[in-house]
């Protein structure tokens, strides 16, 4: 039998190149070789979201671009967080292995309390637990992710590690699984990119607007001036370079070290080489948009498939905590 991977992110609507190069490629590529359950998490989502007006469309658009980029729903199940909502059920029976001190303690919790302290819902502190059930209640050994989600699996270990100590042997320990590009930054150089900061780059856009966002990309500051000489080791672009465009990789690092190239050339050559990459991507997705029956067709096929495993993992961990 085929090992199981899961990964699930947030419905943000149409997913940028942190999504597409730290995790949504690497989704598609493990297809063939694993038994592979995707999930748009909007439960999550909630807990950064105050106003949910858009949350269906984000949806949407979020699987026109998770099918466009090649998950295939003959060989994955895709579906949505909450149209399996046993996964809330198992949540809330980790909530009661799950020490308070952890989850308050995890980094990922403190970022959020800073970028949105006006928001710091009962949620953000269950996020890793609510996390651990998507994966564990799929009995999930792999966990294709971005390197920000490193803590949330280093929790996941700890809960089902706890869960099966107590209770005896249930959970597979999950481990996370990164791609080569793990951390992709944000147009202004420091951030990880992310929509919620407003420094990502959509794969979906047009060309036209793709080449209009990368010019807004701030690169090394040392470069005041065309002639000054940079430093590709430090420069976001550059970085982005070595996906796009590694042939010519060490020769831009020369050029640019020495002042022969500035670094509208070299954004304007990134912008053409990530336009083309993505022109298959962007046809197949525009195929797709013309049939939006299609999209809600698969998502309720991946609940159907999805709840058949979740239902049974539940009831062995009720057997087990004593519920029935
Ligand atoms: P999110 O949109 O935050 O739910 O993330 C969905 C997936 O994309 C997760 O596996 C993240 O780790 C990954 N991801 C998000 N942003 C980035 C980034 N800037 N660099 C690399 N991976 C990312
Ligand atoms: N926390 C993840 C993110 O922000 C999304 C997520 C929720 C997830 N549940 C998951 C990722 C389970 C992997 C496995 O990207």
């Amino acid at each position: 039998m085929k090992r199981r991977i899961f990964s699930g992110a947030r419905p943000t609507g149409r997913q940028h190149l942190g999504n597409y190069l730290g995790a949504l490629q690497n989704w598609v590529s493990l297809q063939d070789e694993y038994d592979c359950i995707y999930c748009s998490v909007d439960v999550h989502a909630l807990t950064t979201l105050e106003d949910t007006s858009s949350l269906q469309t984000d949806i949407y658009e979020m699987m026109l671009d998770w099918l466009a980029a090649g998950l295939d729903p003959q060989k994955s199940i895709l579906f949505v967080q909450s149209h399996v909502p046993e996964v809330m059920q198992l949540y809330t029976l980790l909530g009661m292995v799950t020490p308070l001190g952890w989850l308050l303690r995890m980094p990922t919790f403190k970022e959020k309390v800073k970028i949105q302290p006006y928001n710091v819902n009962y949620g953000l502190v269950g996020y890793p637990v609510l996390m651990t059930a998507d994966i564990v209640i799929y009995k999930a050994e792999v966990v294709p992710v971005g390197e920000d989600q490193l803590p949330h699996l280093e929790m996941a270990r700890a809960i089902a590690r706890r869960f099966n100590n107590l209770f005896g042997d249930t959970f597979p320990e999950p481990q996370a699984k990164l791609t080569s590009f793990p951390m992709v930054l944000g147009l202004d150089g420091k951030e990880k990119m992310s929509k919620q900061l407003g420094n990502d780059i959509e794969i979906a856009l047009s060309p036209e607007e793709t080449i209009e966002r990368v010019m807004t990309a701030v690169t090394d500051p040392a470069r005041q001036y065309r002639n000054d000489p940079g430093h590709p080791e430090i420069c976001n672009i550059y970085r982005l370079q070595g996906y796009f465009n590694p042939s010519q990789l060490d020769a831009l690092a020369v050029q640019c070290r020495s002042a022969e190239i500035g670094c509208v050339d070299c954004k304007t050559l990134l912008a053409q080489k990530i336009n083309s990459a993505l022109e298959p991507f962007r046809e197949r997705r525009a195929a797709l948009a013309a049939k939006p029956q299609y999209v809600k067709d698969v998502l309720a096929d991946g609940a159907n498939r999805a709840q058949v495993i979740a239902r049974e993992t539940l009831t062995e961990v009720k057997q087990k905590m004593g519920l029935i």
